[in-house]
């Protein structure tokens, strides 16, 4: 043990983690590629992208030289009356490959206020419309959004949030291909418009892609459905891609399998390649002009002391380039095969139930002995079996899913996949 970890143990609170029981944490020193090293030179293959960030690997040198660049720049200035270079060339990148015509960038600080604020500007601009008895939002059965109020009241998981229930504002579920198996499941979109649609302020969505619900596929008619019906009830479609965006489902953008054009789009975990907490919300001109007024009570009150944040929004950029020059969408494209190919083997062991593969993720469900679901014991066992193999995965309760930096060699893939035979086959 080294000193700090005891400094660690006295000091920190985790996230997600049960302090009393849970295992202490690891110490990692480095990164490296694909890999995170302990102080002790123990080698760790991360093959959860570091919480679902980090893409083009760990330390990658071309990042710490545009981190490094910057930093002897301009390391941060408030974003309200002042501006720079960096925030707005990454603006114009993120424009240029938004599905649609989503012109006006907002900048914050994490996945969960990006969401937050896509809903605050749905909601707002219905005010400053004067169609103020909107204020219903409509989210997807078992939805994650994020942990700040707003977007827990948005997001479906009981398991998470259920202790803040009573302070939540309302919202609709709508029933996915998965969770209408359930007696609970939600809603149907249509019946839901005809009946509350003159309440709604916006519907969310995980296009294609459900990562915490336990990585559930939908097909891309059941997303463009509710863009179409969202659409002819003129109310706004806010697509949540902070965890699919950037090459997570196959394509750049997961709504691009659909062909789906949001009005709002949310950004964040892989826009700066997994170095820098930054996210950005994309909005419609129409959204954006609805706040354009020479009252100045009808600002958009939201910022914080990040926002923009420069070496943040220059390590974006490169991140951006590196994903253009090593030709990030092809290598995702081989990676899904190679997976495709894998997972048809695992499919054969007996406890390995609905094996999935969508892009450079690949995903299945063990049988549970318990409930199943996030809090089913499965869940840290098998992590800790992958550890010992020091192989970094963390299954979502008894749903095991890999999803590495697309860095990642064929032979580290097939290393994995190895260990993932023989962890969950010896159970
Ligand atoms: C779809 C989705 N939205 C929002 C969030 C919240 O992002 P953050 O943890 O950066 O606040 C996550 C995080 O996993 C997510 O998967």
């Amino acid at each position: 043990m080294t000193d700090w970890t005891e400094l660690d143990r006295r000091h920190l609170w985790h996230p997600y983690t049960q302090m009393l029981t849970s295992p202490p944490p690891i110490p990692v020193a480095r990164g490296d590629g694909v890999y995170l090293i302990t102080p002790d030179g123990r080698r760790i293959l991360d093959g959860i992208s570091s919480w679902w960030v980090n893409i083009h690997g760990h330390s990658h040198p071309r990042l710490n030289a545009a981190l490094a660049r910057q930093a002897d720049e301009l390391e941060h200035v408030m974003f309200a009356g002042f501006t720079h270079e960096p925030a707005a060339r990454l603006a114009s990148e993120l424009v240029a490959r938004a599905p649609g015509d989503l012109p006006r960038v907002f900048y914050s600080d994490d996945g969960s206020t990006a969401v937050e604020v896509a809903m605050k500007m749905a909601y707002q601009a219905w005010q400053l419309r004067g169609e103020t008895e909107r204020r219903l939002f409509v989210a997807l059965d078992d939805a994650y959004h994020g942990d700040t109020f707003g977007t827990m009241a948005a997001g479906g998981s009981g398991v998470f949030h259920h202790m803040f229930q009573d302070l939540f504002f309302e919202v609709r579920r709508l029933a996915t291909p998965d969770s209408s198996r359930r007696d609970d499941h939600g809603e149907d979109l249509e019946h839901l418009l005809e009946r509350e649609g003159h309440r709604v302020a916006a519907v969310l969505v995980e296009p294609i892609l459900q990562g915490a619900a336990g990585m559930r596929i939908h097909s891309a008619e059941y997303l463009r459905r509710i863009r179409d019906l969202t659409r002819a009830h003129g109310i706004p479609l806010i697509a949540d891609e902070i965890f699919t965006g950037f090459g997570r489902t196959g394509r750049f953008f997961a709504c691009e399998h659909a062909g789906v054009e949001p009005d709002l789009l949310c950004v964040s975990k892989a826009l700066t390649g997994g170095y820098l907490p930054l996210s950005a919300t994309l909005a419609s001109e129409e959204i954006f002009e609805a706040f354009l007024s020479r009252d100045r009570t009808k600002t958009f009150f939201h910022g914080h002391s990040y926002t923009a944040n420069t070496l943040a929004c220059a390590v974006a950029v490169e991140s951006l380039r590196l994903f253009d020059d090593s030709q990030c969408l092809a290598r995702i494209g081989r990676l899904e095969r190679l997976f495709q190919g894998r997972m048809e083997r695992l499919a054969e062991l007996p406890r390995v139930l609905n094996g999935r593969v969508l892009g450079p993720m690949a995903a299945f469900d063990v049988s549970p002995e318990g409930q199943g679901g996030y809090l089913d014991g499965l869940g840290p066992r098998l992590q800790q079996a992958f550890l010992d193999r020091d192989i970094l995965l963390r299954p979502l309760g008894n749903v095991v899913y890999f999803l590495p930096p697309y860095v990642i060699t064929d032979d580290e893939c097939h290393r994995v996949f190895d260990v993932i035979e023989e962890v969950v086959g010896s159970l």
